[in-house]
């Protein structure tokens, strides 16, 4: 990695964000991260916050923003469905309106720019497994829609931008990725199972267990996200990142039990409206242009992250809740909380 550049990272105190900014760091770049702590939290870059190189900015991507730097990592956006269901019209905005000001943002001064997409721009995807060029089978009104097609619309302006004032974009699609630091309430399905298995409470699983995920270890993941920045601009966009083998929620859950030595029973609950029954990455592209692929099997990257579990839930600590948000939304979200028991 060229080093002794000004890097903006927006999410930066995020679950990815946090190892992107510490990678950079090592590398020898100065690190402006920027965060509005929604579901960020202090103390994944509290390790960071003395190193002279690194730079800590309170700030919501939707309010422009003027900063001299040489690339931008934009992975601001609540990740977890509980999150970013919770304000559906805020995760809409800080993924069209953020990405328009940190394009801005990046032509103004000339910076390259990388934009955290998701494999939720393929919804529910009629081609499996999932190539770039495939576009998607996406519910656009249904409740997960402000995410997944936030995300859509987010890739269409950094490509607009490219074509338009010939911006040096970078756009990875990152399939289901995990590790130490995710938050222990946010609902994802990996932390799900490790903290029920961990205290002891029923595992849920949705539906029959029969949908399948592929999970990719963070540490791989940010490998992908550097050679993708560092990659010439010839590289073809976007790239998916993710680990290609595939597990049934079944298989994960028995593992998680086997690697925890819980006891705990496994028990089924009706799938959530539009999740998709089947996701796995094609990464011919990055493999063929990056020469990148994981390389942190299942089983090693769940028994990190179970020892991370382990130490946070016996901490004593209480977990950083999702930051409140403003007060018409809490009364928002409060009357559909409501209306939802009473149906
Ligand atoms: N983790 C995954 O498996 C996964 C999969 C697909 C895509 N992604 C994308 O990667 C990025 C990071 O995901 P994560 O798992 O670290 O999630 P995360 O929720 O831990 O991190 C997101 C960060 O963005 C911050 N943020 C949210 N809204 C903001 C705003 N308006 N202004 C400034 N900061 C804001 C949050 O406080 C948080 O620190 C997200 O864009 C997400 O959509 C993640």
């Amino acid at each position: 990695m060229c080093a002794d550049k000004t890097i903006l990272v927006t999410g930066g105190a995020g679950f990815l964000g946090s190892y992107l900014c510490e990678s950079l760091l090592k590398a020898g770049n100065d690190v402006l991260c920027l965060d509005n702590f929604h579901t960020g939290s202090r103390k994944n870059i509290a390790h960071l916050l003395d190193d002279r190189r690194f730079e800590l900015l309170r700030h919501d991507v939707t309010v422009p923003l003027v900063a001299e730097v040489d690339e931008i990592y934009n992975l601001a956006c609540p990740a977890s469905p509980i999150h970013y269901q919770l304000d559906p019209v805020q995760t809409v905005r800080t993924n069209v309106q953020g990405a328009l000001n940190l394009l801005d943002l990046a032509v103004r001064g000339n910076a390259k720019i990388f934009q955290a997409s998701t494999s939720e721009v393929y919804g529910d995807p009629h081609v499996h497994p999932q190539v770039e060029g495939y576009f998607g089978n996406v519910n656009p009104v249904g409740p997960r829609a402000c995410y997944d097609e936030g995300k859509r619309c987010a890739e269409t302006l950094f490509f607009d931008y490219h074509r338009q004032y010939g911006l040096d974009i970078r756009v990875v699609r990152i399939f289901n990725t995990y590790g130490p630091r995710m938050r222990a309430d946010d609902g994802r399905v990996v932390s799900n199972f490790i903290v029920q298995a961990l205290r002891g409470e029923p595992i849920t699983i949705y539906g029959d267990g029969s949908q399948t995920r592929s999970f990719c270890y963070v540490d791989d993941l940010i490998r992908g996200f550097i050679s993708l920045m560092d990659a010439p601009s010839t590289v073809p966009n976007p790239c998916n990142i993710g680990n290609p083998t595939e597990f049934t929620m079944r298989e994960l859950a028995t593992l998680v039990l086997e690697l925890t030595g819980s006891k705990s029973q496994l028990v089924e609950r009706p799938l959530p409206q539009d999740d998709p029954t089947q996701r796995r990455p094609d990464i011919s592209r990055a493999k063929k242009y990056l020469d990148w692929e994981p390389a942190v099997e299942l089983r090693e990257g769940l028994a990190k992250t179970i020892a991370y579990f382990e130490a946070d839930l016996t901490s004593g600590e209480d977990a950083p809740k999702a930051r409140p948000l403003p007060a018409p939304v809490r009364a928002r979200a409060r009357s559909a909380a409501l209306n939802k028991e009473t149906v």
